[in-house]
């Protein structure tokens, strides 16, 4: 999936740092010789790496890698770039929805012209499920905007004055909120999540922001729960399946907004220096930025 200009970055910062670096696997003579790989999505034949250390997946989340062989650690990239592209994607879908946005630009196209009701910020209470590096600060952003805003997470613990619910409270969470936001990695926990049962649980007329992962949504849930108006609309950048088919009902669905996947596209150079970081760590003996707990999944 990389580009030449990506390979060009990464060859320079490398060069800098006085590292070895091999681009694509054609290219790779002596497989032995390769301790730290950098992919998207590691090779099938991975076991002929025999002295790989750690796979560092060049994303923010490491859904698409696949059991490592024992003894390699996996780490996911760590960039303040990625944070704040969807910190910006989510703070504006939740803008566009709490001001009806999703409404008037299927007006606009229709040549509509009829207001709607605006709420005032604490009339809408968001709640970001994942409350860790991107979650939290989309949740501070919010709330700085006057919102009122809970979180949920694995843990529950609070987080910066924002009440935040556990797995097992799951229910008063999603009862106390009309506009929810998905940042969860996608884990076997996370896998289906949004369901019928699930929607239920949100009050009549709820909106939906979702840049989690697609397969934590069920797109047939989500259109009876459009068409039921418990949920009113949805800006999804992720989708179930994704690429979303041409002919799939929900891009011409008005209530729903859908952006392919970009809320956040690692940036080159944030994305070398992950892995000179880890490189570092690993040679050093510190614990690798961005490690991956393999009993959590993220
Ligand atoms: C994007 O979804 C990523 O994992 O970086």
């Amino acid at each position: 999936m990389s580009t030449q200009e990506r390979a060009e970055v990464w060859q320079k910062l490398f060069a800098d740092a006085d590292e070895e670096i091999v681009i694509g696997e054609a290219a790779v003579v002596d497989h032995d010789a390769i301790t730290h790989l950098a992919c998207w999505k590691p090779p099938a034949d991975i076991g002929r790496y025999r002295n790989l250390r750690v796979v560092i997946s060049v994303g923010a989340g490491v859904d698409q890698v696949p059991p490592l062989p024992e003894g390699v650690n996996l780490s996911r990239t760590l960039s303040p770039r990625i944070d704040q592209m969807v910190c910006e994607w989510v703070v504006m879908s939740a803008l566009m929805l709490h001001r009806n946005m999703v409404t008037y630009i299927d007006q606009a196209s229709r040549g509509i012209w009829k207001p709607h009701a605006n709420l005032m910020t604490r009339e809408t209470r968001i709640g970001v499920m994942g409350m860790g590096r991107v979650g939290l600060p989309v949740a501070r952003c919010l709330k700085n905007m006057g919102f009122h805003v809970s979180g949920f997470s694995r843990s529950g613990r609070p987080n910066d004055g924002i009440t935040t619910y556990g797995a097992r409270d799951m229910d008063v969470f999603l009862a106390d909120t009309n506009l929810l936001i998905c940042l969860l990695p996608l884990t076997d926990d996370t896998r289906g999540l949004m369901s019928d049962a699930f929607f239920n649980k949100l009050p009549m007329g709820s909106r939906l922001v979702h840049a989690g992962r697609g397969a934590q949504i069920d797109m047939t849930a989500l259109r009876s729960a459009l068409d039921q108006g418990r949920i009113e609309s949805a800006m999804l950048d992720v989708t179930n399946p994704e690429p979303l088919p041409e002919n799939h009902w929900a891009w011409a669905d008005p209530r729903i907004i859908i952006t392919p996947h970009i809320a956040s596209v690692t940036d080159y150079e944030d994305g070398a220096r992950h892995v000179l970081e880890v490189i570092d760590a690993d040679r050093n003996g510190r614990i690798i930025p961005g490690l991956v707990d393999s009993t959590l999944g993220y």
